[in-house]
């Protein structure tokens, strides 16, 4: 869809169910969350935080889960690239204050949510600011300290005696952390809908009411005429 089609003022908005996550979208997001989950999970076992995983079993779990999120992270960074949606992740920084205060102050006293979801724009300012820092700081961090955490029987003659180790461990703990908090804050987030399931059901099945422009309305009604039946 071009983006002339879409900006196009012919007519009056309208209020429609649309698909805005497509399966590509949902199937990324869901099997990420379960890995971060397990990586979490395995990861605090060998840390030490808990004792529900025995040391071996939480090594070759973290190691194998590690390995998928890289595999997805690469398919996913293609994806985004290729469909053109990495830009739903550059923040539009005028919205920022707004949201803030909303989350702030007004979700306390019912205030209306100041940004509607738009299909050019699925995220508020605020959450393409925390997302684009998962992709760009705390993915990052952890992939890469992962790594050369991963390849440390290859370098460890070299390392002995120096705080190489250490240092890898601590900034992929650091980063781990940060990224429970992430996780806290946008599990928490995702409740704040409509109902506390709402975006967690549009996540699930791919569907939201949003306003379409007349030109969007439009242009969804004649892709849909135009699907092949199968
Ligand atoms: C994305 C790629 C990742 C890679 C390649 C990776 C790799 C590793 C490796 C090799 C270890 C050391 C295992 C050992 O001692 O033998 C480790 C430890 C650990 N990982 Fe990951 N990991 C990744 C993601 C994550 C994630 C997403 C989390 C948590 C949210 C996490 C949390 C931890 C923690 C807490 C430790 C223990 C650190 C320590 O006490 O030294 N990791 N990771």
């Amino acid at each position: 869809m071009s983006d002339a089609t879409l900006t196009a003022p012919v007519g009056r908005p309208t209020k429609q169910t649309v698909m805005i996550y497509t399966r590509y979208e949902r199937f990324w997001h869901w099997s990420q969350a379960v890995l971060i989950f397990v990586l979490a999970m395995s990861g605090f076992g060998l840390h030490g935080t808990h004792g529900l995983v025995p040391f071996g079993l939480a090594v070759k779990v973290h190691s194998f889960a590690a390995i998928a999120l890289i595999v997805l992270w690469i398919f996913t960074t293609f994806w985004h690239f290729t469909t053109g949606q990495w830009r739903q992740y550059l923040p539009k920084l005028s919205g920022l204050p707004a949201v803030i205060r909303f989350y702030a102050w007004g979700i306390l006293t019912g205030a209306p949510h100041p940004y509607t979801k738009t299909l050019k724009r699925k995220q508020n300012a605020l959450q393409s600011l925390a997302y684009l820092s998962f992709m760009v700081i705390i993915g990052p961090a952890l992939w890469s300290s992962g790594i050369v955490y991963l390849t440390y029987p290859w370098w460890a003659h070299a390392a002995i005696g120096t705080i190489g180790l250490p240092a890898v461990a601590f900034i992929h703990t650091a980063a781990a952390f940060l990224m429970v908090t992430f996780v806290m804050i946008h599990v928490y987030m995702t409740t704040t809908g409509k109902t506390p399931t709402h975006y967690v059901k549009t996540m699930i099945t791919g569907y939201d009411t949003i306003e379409l422009t007349a030109a969007e309305a439009a242009y969804l009604a004649e892709e849909e005429r135009e699907k092949p039946r199968l």
